[in-house]
């Protein structure tokens, strides 16, 4: 990826001390549609990233809700599917569930069952990686569909955390904290 954008980028997203508990360094993506250059360049980074897959790709999930702000254009430029993995009870329609424990507590995500079909590949896209959960969990959502997770995508990961590690994929990340 272009260095100066990467730099661009990395420069405007703003980070805040122990939001939203304490000892979290909240990375907050929206601060970088304020900005025209910043938004420019990752506009532009993601236009090349989406290239480097054209005809890899079948179809492109995101996670609720900052997912969705880059997975349909990613999909336009691919000229692939587009589908939202949300949170319970929020898709229309037959939907296909995973319940997944975390720290303390349960979470259920949900996908629609004719989101995407058996043999697929299929992109899965996020603003960030931190523990690895989310993505963890939509990979194994994705697997009762049947469609194969070639790669994970976020703009920015958390390196300290390992995250990637956990994913049972191929992560990529734009910018590393
Ligand atoms: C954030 C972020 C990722 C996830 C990363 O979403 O947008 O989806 O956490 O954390 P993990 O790697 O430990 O799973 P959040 O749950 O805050 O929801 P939001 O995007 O709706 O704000
Ligand atoms: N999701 C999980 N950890 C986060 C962080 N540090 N900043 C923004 N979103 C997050």
């Amino acid at each position: 990826p272009n260095s100066e954008e990467l730099k661009l980028l990395k420069d405007h997203i703003e980070s805040f001390p122990d939001f939203p508990s304490p000892g979290i360094l909240f990375r907050d993506i929206f601060s970088v549609f304020r900005n025209q250059s910043a938004s420019q360049a990752l506009h532009s980074l993601l236009k090349s990233y989406a290239l480097s897959l054209k005809g890899q790709i079948d179809v492109v999930f995101a996670i609720e809700s900052r997912g969705f702000l880059f997975g349909p254009y990613i999909g336009q430029v691919l000229g692939i599917p587009f589908v939202p993995i949300r949170k319970k009870g929020k898709l229309p329609g037959v939907v296909e569930r995973l319940e997944y424990g975390l720290e303390y507590g349960t979470d259920c995500i949900e996908v629609q069952e004719d989101g995407g079909k058996v043999g697929q590949k299929a992109l899965i896209v996020d603003d960030l990686i931190a523990t690895g959960g989310s993505l963890t969990a939509s990979c194994q959502l994705l697997k009762t569909l049947g469609v194969e997770v070639v790669e994970c995508f976020v703009i920015m990961e958390l390196a300290d955390l390992n995250g990637r590690q956990k994913v049972p994929s191929k992560v990529v990340s734009l910018l590393q904290f």
